[in-house]
């Protein structure tokens, strides 16, 4: 089931480049948080990328870095060629689930990871595949980014965030904003550590490393 989000309705323009709202306001913070945690170059391994506007606009602003974009949705694979058109660093996009077990274990190692808007998106035991797939797949001094709305002591931070956690559990009683502590507790079991940032909108960056 496809789920209903406030970006659901996101346009298409005629080059084919979908253009989500959310993915427009967050990427400038996103931005400013990997030219502080990355080193100048590498190799990029985003999960979720959705539309693409991710994957070319931080490609454009980290020149040394090659970018590999992926989804488990195919449909999101013609909005990312269409973004990464004219930019020979990004390259084509994969198919990738990464809510299932096992996801990294023939993609070899990355330099980074990036995770935008995906765990609240998906049931506990994915979120758990996702954060021990970083474990494998992030190099040893390599740097994760997980971005997104975050429960703190089990409570939202916001009444939008509280309405928003309730509208994800109305669509799928499985599924919703993960706590803070929860995420690092499994970050922990697999063998990596977080630091939290605060980002706009109540948002939380978990940087995240290998302990
Ligand atoms: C809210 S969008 C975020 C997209 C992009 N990261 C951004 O911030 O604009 C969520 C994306 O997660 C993808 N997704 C959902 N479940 C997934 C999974 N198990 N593995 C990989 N991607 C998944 C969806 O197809 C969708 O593109």
């Amino acid at each position: 089931m496809s789920l209903r989000l406030p970006d659901s309705g996101a346009p298409t323009d005629a080059s084919g480049r979908r253009h989500a709202p959310s993915a427009a306001r967050n990427a400038a913070p996103i931005l400013a948080l990997l030219q502080q945690i990355l080193p100048p170059a590498g190799r990029m391994l985003e999960l979720a990328s959705g539309t693409g506007q991710h994957a070319r606009s931080f490609a454009d602003a980290l020149p040394g870095w090659h970018w590999q974009p992926t989804d488990v949705n195919p449909d999101t694979f013609g909005s990312i060629t269409a973004w990464a058109e004219g930019q020979p660093r990004i390259a084509p996009a994969r198919l990738l689930d990464a809510g299932q077990p096992g996801w990294a274990a023939d993609l070899g190692q990355w330099d980074a990871l990036l995770v935008v808007n995906l765990l609240h998106l998906i049931p506990e035991k994915a979120a758990c595949a996702v954060l021990q797939g970083i474990a494998t797949a992030l190099a040893p001094a390599g740097r994760a980014l997980v971005y997104g709305p975050f429960l703190r002591d089990g409570r939202a931070t916001s009444e939008g965030d509280a309405a928003f956690h309730a509208a994800l559990r109305a669509q799928n009683p499985a599924i919703g904003y993960k706590d803070l502590a929860w995420v690092q507790a499994q970050l922990a079991t697999a063998g990596l550590q977080a630091t939290p940032h605060d980002m706009p909108a109540n948002n939380l960056g978990l940087v995240i490393f290998h302990l």
